[in-house]
């Protein structure tokens, strides 16, 4: 994209920086902690991207608010807030997986109006600013064109919290696995999102996501010509609790199974 604005270009560095963190870290992780459950991890890598990337914000744009993963919010009283997930797909990372990335979206008010998500094992950087379309890499992406399910692949994921919702969400994998190419679990939302909006993937749900998940990823859906809405075709939750992100062609398919009488746990 020519004449990015200086906040998507200051995005775009400092997501590279924190890649290179991560890079450090890759392939070489000496320890790993736990949050909300056992299976619930954090590496150093996550928090020296998160200082890193915080600290940069602080410095250039003081008056911003933030709502980063692993720390408290800065809410200042600003019309700007950074909404960043320092690194989205930990599991993967601490496995040696190359499929994690940094996630960095900017609000102003209620809108999203810049996302960055870099994937740096692949060096892959999506990128967006509203009403400008969506590049990897500088080329611009596009949602793919299937328009049945039969012909779609399409991805989720499941939150590590397994409440009265666990099963259920078995379910839904079976009934998209029944009627699609495939289902896909990467563990990374935020790619999930972008490999969407580059066609790789025809549609997207998942639910008990967060806000640094889903947020930059679904502008950069949105400008590649994705269709994002709530599970039941309503306005996105932007808290991440639902969310559903298709080619556009098969987004009433996927409604109708997702709004099924026997889901009615998920809203
Ligand atoms: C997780 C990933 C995963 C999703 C989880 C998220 P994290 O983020 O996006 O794909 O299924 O619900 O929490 O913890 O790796 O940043
Ligand atoms: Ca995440
Ligand atoms: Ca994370």
């Amino acid at each position: 994209m020519n004449n990015r604005s200086e906040l998507l270009q200051f995005a775009l560095d400092i997501s590279k920086e924190a890649g290179e963190i991560q890079l450090s870290y890759f392939g070489n992780i000496s320890s790993v902690s736990t949050k909300s459950n056992k299976i619930d991890l954090l590496t150093t890598a996550d928090t020296e991207s998160e200082n890193l990337i915080i600290s940069k914000i602080r410095e250039a744009y003081p008056s911003h608010s933030i709502i980063s993963e692993e720390t408290n919010n800065i809410i200042n009283d600003s019309e700007y807030t950074w909404i960043i997930d320092p690194l989205d797909g930990t599991t993967n990372f601490t496995h040696n997986l190359p499929i994690f990335a940094v996630s960095i979206a900017l609000k102003k008010a209620d809108e999203i109006i810049s996302g960055v998500v870099y994937n740096p094992a692949a060096d892959k950087c999506f990128y967006a600013e509203s009403g400008r379309g969506a590049f990897l890499n500088d080329k611009s992406i596009h949602a793919s064109k299937s328009n049945s399910l039969l012909d779609s692949l399409i991805a989720t994921g499941f939150p590590y919290l397994h409440d009265e919702k666990y099963d259920l969400s078995f379910s839904i994998f079976k009934d998209f696995y029944d009627r699609t190419r495939g289902v896909r679990r990467l563990g990374a939302a935020a790619l999930d999102l972008c490999f969407v909006a580059m066609g790789r993937f025809d549609g997207f749900y998942e639910f008990n996501l967060n806000s640094w998940d889903i947020c930059a990823g679904t502008l950069i859906a949105r400008e590649a010509g994705c269709k994002v809405s709530d599970w039941n075709g309503g306005t996105l939750p932007h808290d991440g609790s639902r969310v559903l992100c298709t080619n556009e062609k098969i987004h009433s398919m996927m409604i109708n199974i997702l709004t099924k009488e026997k889901y009615s746990i998920f809203y």
